[in-house]
């Protein structure tokens, strides 16, 4: 009796770990409707046809990684094959399609993913610049065109949005995400998730987004992709994995683990972080896909010996599709078999892809996103070149404006613009570009020229090339600059000395291009410095010298009259910087919300600071300015302590204090005094973009919880601790207004 018992108490539990539980469902508005269909598939299939689902091959369109895989449209025919990335265009994923459709047993249509990272033909400004907007609505309609476009073209997934804290310049992969700070990438992670998965799924311009890369990946040692990273788990926790739970708790759809090991073990083979974090303790109902033959990986990283174990790591760890390896096709049958790899943790893999194919309404029509109409129709819509000009302009961050030498009047007599990127089309999109296509991108020569009035003389040289060291041009461009009233010098990285696998030992501008600002800075003229770049660049002798400069990242597809709308006043720059740009890459790692330490850095020798320069940064985390002034009044606290269970409630008057409109990014953020561990010296906790017309004040107001000032304590539970706390609000993270509150038990 007792052993049968045992057995059906047994068998009903076992049936209940079996149904996956909705009740905690982070997948948006998903209720389980799918569930049964997918019991009666995986019924059906054979463990090739389910093995099948859980491998992604790249097409020949476009090659994002080391290998390519010939032969992959025999694999498609074969049923080995549940997506195909790098392919897009209405024709030829119906052509895919249709050999799923017509050729295989099973017929389950195929996915489509592929880096849609800041537009699809539509091209925004890589998300490093987007971020420095500080527009969370912008930057949701961002992602949500750059889904109607790449919908509109037979594609069903992206692998975006990029969240990983990047604090190391050097790296190249900075360009690529929201920059060092966490509350920050947090808002805009939910941002871009909402943007491309929009409310439902199963609308044809909505597509899968992924969080990628999952995780701690931006804290390579020396900022060299791929390296080394080691951390405590209390700051993977603090400072890099926020933004990821962030990702769930909006119903991010996929996953996509990192090349990087954390804590000792490659992402693609952690337990830790992809079932016990991931599935398990934030109920992740998605599926995780690998980075780029990143299980294949584990071998010179050696915690396999070989492909066969690295599968069967995988797989046990949670990794549900693998990216190019090609090892879950060749190995995973004879794990199975040899009993290395349960048949369950098979199936729900695969459930997890069929799910997310259910959702896109794939099986009721595998061609529905196919659409060559809907191609015409939306790709590079009006509307959308508009939106991308719109939040260009607003990433553009002013970093300097000596004597309000901007902005330039259109009526100006006779400008030049130099330098190697005024007239550059290919470099202006950016790293990461995918189909977006630079030769229908506005340079800044074509932007400037189509803002100034007819009767001003506009010339051009280029000066210099971006990454060499001719200095052929120079004289040329001086003479340019002497017979003008103004310059426009427009310096900065070539799209590609950021983005994967574009690090840099060196954070100055490259080639000759300070040589060719110095000669043109001596004609005398007034030079506005343009930047573009992947990353912060360590610009200190154009901070010396140029009456004004601006940080305009890549802008993408409508680059050049964004910066002209800026630079002639059209509109008064609000960006804000999203990482700090370092004096010295000898300084780096530099971030705002670093530690007190137990030396905090004064003019006494034997304090944290170096002998050859000053500690602090070229410019702070959150700095930018604009051509208006902003005053801010003190900020009041409702009150001088709170319990745990009530809202700390702050608010200030912000004035425009000068003569134009225009938008700033009020920022508050707090310091815990004293904590049972040590706490950063500040961390941002909220901001709030508002407009002013000149005169105007505003009451701007911000709420914390103790949600919002919970830590790992010393034991490592997450919570906030009784406590005096100073507040700071201001319009960057140096220039602030403080105030304090206590926390009481
Ligand atoms: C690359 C990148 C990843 C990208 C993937 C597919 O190696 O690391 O961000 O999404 O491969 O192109």
């Amino acid at each position: 009796m007792k052993i049968v018992k045992a057995i059906f108490c047994c068998s009903i539990f076992l049936l209940q770990l079996q149904v996956p539980a909705f009740a905690q469902a982070q997948l948006q508005n998903y209720d389980g409707r799918y569930e049964q269909k997918i019991d009666s598939l995986l019924a059906m299939m054979t463990i090739e046809e389910k093995i099948g689902q859980l491998v992604l091959y790249t097409s020949d369109i476009d090659v994002t990684g080391p290998t390519i895989r010939e032969g992959y449209k025999e694999d498609i025919k074969k049923g080995n094959v549940g997506a195909i990335f790098n392919a897009y265009g209405a024709a030829y994923t119906r052509m895919l399609q249709k050999i799923v459709m017509e050729e295989t047993r099973m017929k389950i249509p195929l996915l489509f993913g592929y880096d849609v990272i800041h537009g699809h033909k539509t091209i925004f400004p890589i998300p490093l610049g987007e971020s420095a907007s500080w527009d969370l609505a912008a930057i949701e309609k961002g992602a949500r065109i750059a889904a109607i476009e790449a919908s509109a073209e037979g594609l069903h997934w992206t692998f975006a949005p990029m969240v990983d804290i990047a604090r190391d310049p050097r790296w190249g992969r900075i360009a690529e995400g929201s920059g060092e700070d966490t509350y920050l990438t947090t808002k805009i992670a939910v941002a871009r998730v909402k943007g491309f998965q929009g409310d439902n799924l199963g609308e044809l311009n909505t597509i899968l987004a992924c969080a990628k890369h999952f995780a701690g990946y931006g804290a390579a040692l020396a900022g060299r992709d791929y390296n080394t990273v080691d951390m405590s788990d209390r700051v993977l926790r603090e400072v890099y994995l926020p933004p990821f739970k962030a990702a769930v708790d909006a119903g991010v759809a996929t996953f996509m683990t990192s090349f990087n090991e954390v804590h000792g073990v490659p992402a693609s083979g952690s337990q830790y972080l992809l079932t016990d974090i991931l599935k398990e303790a934030w109920g992740f109902d998605g599926f995780i896909v690998t980075d780029y033959t990143s299980i294949n990986e584990m071998v010179p990283h050696g915690v396999v010996a070989d492909n066969r174990e690295a599968t069967a790591l995988a797989m046990q760890a949670g990794v549900d599709m693998d990216m190019q390896g090609g090892v879950y096709q060749e190995y995973l049958p004879a794990l199975l078999k040899s009993g290395a790899v349960a048949e369950q943790q098979i199936n729900d893999a695969a459930r997890r892809v069929l799910r997310m194919k259910y959702m896109l309404g794939l099986f009721d029509d595998p061609y529905r996103y196919s659409s060559e109409s809907r191609e015409k129709e939306l790709v590079m819509h009006a509307d959308h070149l508009a939106a991308a000009r719109d939040v260009a302009k607003k990433s553009i961050v002013l970093l300097k404006n000596e004597n309000n030498t901007l902005p330039l009047k259109k009526n100006i007599r006779k400008l030049a613009v130099i330098g190697p990127l005024a007239d550059n089309q290919k470099e202006i999109i950016g790293s990461w570009s995918a189909a977006g296509d630079f030769k229908k991108a506005v340079t800044v020569l074509e932007g400037i020229k189509a803002a100034v009035s007819p009767a001003t003389k506009i010339t051009y040289a280029k000066g210099a090339n971006i990454n060499d060291n001719l200095t052929d041009q120079i004289a040329q461009a001086v003479k340019t600059a002497e017979q003008a009233d103004a310059v426009i010098l427009v310096l900065g990285e070539e799209a590609l000395m950021s983005g994967e696998a574009s690090s840099r030992s060196s954070i100055d501008l490259p080639g000759v291009q300070q040589q060719l600002a110095q000669a043109v800075h001596r004609t005398g003229k007034p030079v506005i410095v343009v930047l573009m770049n992947g990353r912060p660049l360590t610009i200190n002798w154009l901070d010396k010298n140029a009456p004004a400069i601006v940080e305009t990242w890549f802008l993408g597809t409508q680059t050049g009259h964004a910066i002209a709308d800026v630079l002639f006043g059209d509109y008064n720059p609000s960006g804000k910087l999203p990482v700090t740009f370092p004096q010295s890459v000898g300084q780096i790692p530099l971030f705002y919300n670093n530690k007190n330490t137990g030396r905090p850095r004064s003019d006494q020798k034997y304090t944290s600071k170096y002998l050859d320069i000053s500690n602090e940064p070229l410019y702070p985390f959150g700095f930018g300015l604009s051509y208006t002034t902003f005053n801010y009044g003190k900020v009041a606290v409702s009150k001088p302590s709170y319990t745990m269970s009530e809202n700390i409630m702050l608010e200030l008057n912000v004035t425009n204090t000068g003569k134009v409109a225009g938008e700033e990014v009020v920022q508050l953020y707090i310091q815990d005094l004293v904590g049972s561990v040590t706490r950063p010296v500040k961390e941002l906790k909220g901001f709030q973009k508002i407009f002013l017309a000149p005169g105007e004040t505003k009451k701007v107001s911000f709420s914390l919880s103790a949600d919002d000032l919970a830590f790992y304590t010393r034991d490592m539970e997450f919570k906030a601790e009784p406590g005096f706390f100073k507040v700071f609000v201001g319009t960057n993270s140096r220039d602030v207004q403080e105030a304090g509150f206590e926390l009481v038990k």
